[in-house]
């Protein structure tokens, strides 16, 4: 597979946040809707975007993404964009409201169920164009949601679920680090290793894509060199920016697939009783997986060990989990309390997993329950 596509406009740079109006102007959306979650409405930022929105009353914002977006929460809020007859979507928060909004511009545009609409379903070809138009304003820097073709949702029957498609990546992304300078110290440490997951990720997934490799290295040099300043001190405007720009690069090489940590890491995020936090479930998964996949990447790992100024032949996987310990992050899987009965079914969906076919060393079921089992602690 070669197909190499850059379609998105980012505003980047600290107070792009001015941006939104020009941008909402520019998609004709007169009558937008305000996707975002119940930890954004706390920090006071939907104060900050809310100056630069047309007037929008309460009964067009939807506040309650969870965690975790499920498919009744995209039904909610695709109702809502009909009722208020609203035009367009402007998505503020981490992943989560970004992927549900994007499972909302869809459900409010096309006919059926959404579990038809993902990929595993085969449901790329059914999403068209009509899709309505979404403004992603990342307040972490970490998914990479804002420029990413995905959206990933725990469906009603258990199940986390892509739905894929050129369509659904968002029109416009306004990438402002200042939005991002509150994120406590655990939540930056999260989302920034979702980002390095995803260039280590994209970067060894099988396809031909050499621009998404050198966007995937950059991204994980940027994101190793200042991740733990960004932690240490959450004002640090240079850190803050650093991340988000490894952020955005990781998003931006999604095109080439992820891998074995994202595989697990889905399945992870659907544990029913547990809350699973994604970036740190791949922090968790990404020594293992390193490991794995180690045989048959001998000159990848190579450059890899090159962009991070280690020595020939050193540890990977030693060191990402070293970086994981040192940003205060959980390192074994038993300690988010995951239950360890859950690890045959996890294995099972983890190999079903969209992301398990991109992963560069096939992997069975069994494979990835040896590699939850490593993971566990
Ligand atoms: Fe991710």
């Amino acid at each position: 597979m070669a197909l190499i596509q850059y379609l998105t406009p980012v505003h980047f740079e600290f107070g792009a946040i001015r941006f939104l109006g020009a941008e909402l102007d520019r998609l004709g959306i007169r009558n937008p809707m305000l996707v975002t979650d119940p930890g954004i409405v706390r920090s006071g930022l939907l104060g900050t975007i809310a100056a630069h929105l047309p007037p929008i009353d309460s009964s067009r914002i939807f506040d309650s993404t969870p965690e975790n977006p499920t498919q009744a929460a995209v039904a909610a809020a695709a109702a809502l964009f009909r009722e208020q007859g609203c035009d367009g979507i402007v998505a503020v928060g981490g992943g989560s409201p970004i992927d549900l909004a994007k499972g909302a511009a869809l459900m409010a545009t096309h006919d059926g169920p959404l579990e038809q609409f993902a990929a595993a379903e085969g449901g790329i070809a059914r999403i068209t164009q009509a899709v309505a138009p979404v403004i992603a304003v990342p307040t972490t820097a970490g998914t990479g949601a804002e420029v990413g073709r995905a959206a990933v949702i725990v469906m009603d029957d258990g199940r986390k679920m892509a739905v894929i498609s050129p369509h659904l990546i968002p029109r416009s992304a306004i990438c402002d680090p200042e939005l991002t300078l509150t994120l406590p110290a655990r939540l930056t440490a999260g989302t920034g290793m979702d980002a390095i997951a995803h260039c280590i990720e994209t970067f060894l997934a099988p396809a031909e894509n050499p621009p998404a490799e050198a966007i995937a290295m950059d991204g994980l040099a940027r994101g190793v060199a200042h991740i733990a300043q960004a932690c240490a001190d959450g004002g640090d405007r240079n850190a803050r920016w650093q991340m988000m720009m490894a952020a955005l690069e990781g998003g931006l090489t999604f095109q080439k697939g992820l891998g074995a940590v994202h595989a697990m890491s889905h399945p992870l995020g659907a544990l029913r009783g547990v809350t699973v936090h994604h970036g740190t479930a791949n922090s968790i998964l990404l020594p293992a997986v390193l490991r794995f996949n180690a045989a048959g990447a001998e000159r990848k790992y190579g450059r890899m060990r090159i962009i991070l100024g280690l020595p020939e032949g050193a540890d990977l996987a030693q060191f990402f989990l070293d970086l994981g310990r040192r940003l205060g992050l959980p390192t074994d899987l038993r300690s988010i309390g995951v239950p360890w009965e859950a690890i045959p079914a996890l294995a099972d969906a983890a190999a079903k997993d969209f992301s398990a076919r991109t992963n560069p060393r096939p992997a069975a079921a069994a494979d990835y329950r040896l590699l939850l089992e490593e993971a566990y602690g």
